[in-house]
């Protein structure tokens, strides 16, 4: 395997392939943030996240270039998503849920008991696409966004 591919978890046959991300990734994060969020992660927020968690911070790209982005961490014995979005163009086409599934095994590898997320309450969409992913409600966390909004706490148990 080529050494720039040695990142590579997966290489589907729809030519999508999930990656760790590198710093040099962040631009187009960015930029699939923003046109995803009303409070989009700050790039500086970004590099954060990809040196606190440099294996949970995974990238999906084909020959387009990156199509959309998860990062997650585990906390406590189970798997947190702190992010997740696709670009608008590539959704409805299996990005978010290769990402997802990347996600859960990322969480079984290493023992995850469970996985959650929060999610805004507004947001049926990312709620639908969760449900689909085998997400349910567990609670809601009242005031949860810096617009006040209240989060849904979506939780997925994971056997062992
Ligand atoms: C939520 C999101 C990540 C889904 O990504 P995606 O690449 O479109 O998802 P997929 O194509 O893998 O869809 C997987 C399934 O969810 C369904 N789904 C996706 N978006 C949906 C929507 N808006 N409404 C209903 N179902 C939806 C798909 O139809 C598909 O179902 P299927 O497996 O039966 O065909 C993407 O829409 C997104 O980035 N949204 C904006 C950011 C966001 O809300 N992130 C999550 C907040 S934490």
């Amino acid at each position: 395997m080529p050494q720039q591919y040695s990142n590579y978890l997966t290489s589907p046959k729809s030519g999508v392939v999930v990656r760790k991300a590198t710093a040099g990734d962040i631009p187009r994060i960015v930029r699939i943030e923003s046109e995803s969020f009303k409070d989009p992660y700050s790039p500086l927020l970004l590099m954060n996240l990809l040196s606190l968690y440099p294996t949970g911070f995974l990238v999906a790209e084909s020959h387009q270039g990156i199509l959309g982005y998860i990062i997650v961490r585990i906390v406590g014995g189970k798997g947190h998503i702190i992010g997740l979005a696709t670009d608008e163009k590539s959704r409805g086409k299996g990005v978010g849920s290769l990402l997802v599934k990347k996600a859960m095994k990322y969480f079984k590898t290493r023992s995850a008991k469970g996985a959650w997320l929060e999610v805004r309450t507004s947001n049926k969409s990312a709620l639908r696409f969760y449900e689909k992913q085998g997400f349910q409600p567990l609670r809601i966390i009242k005031g949860y966004y810096g617009d006040g909004e209240d989060a849904l706490l979506l939780y997925h148990h994971l056997l062992a």
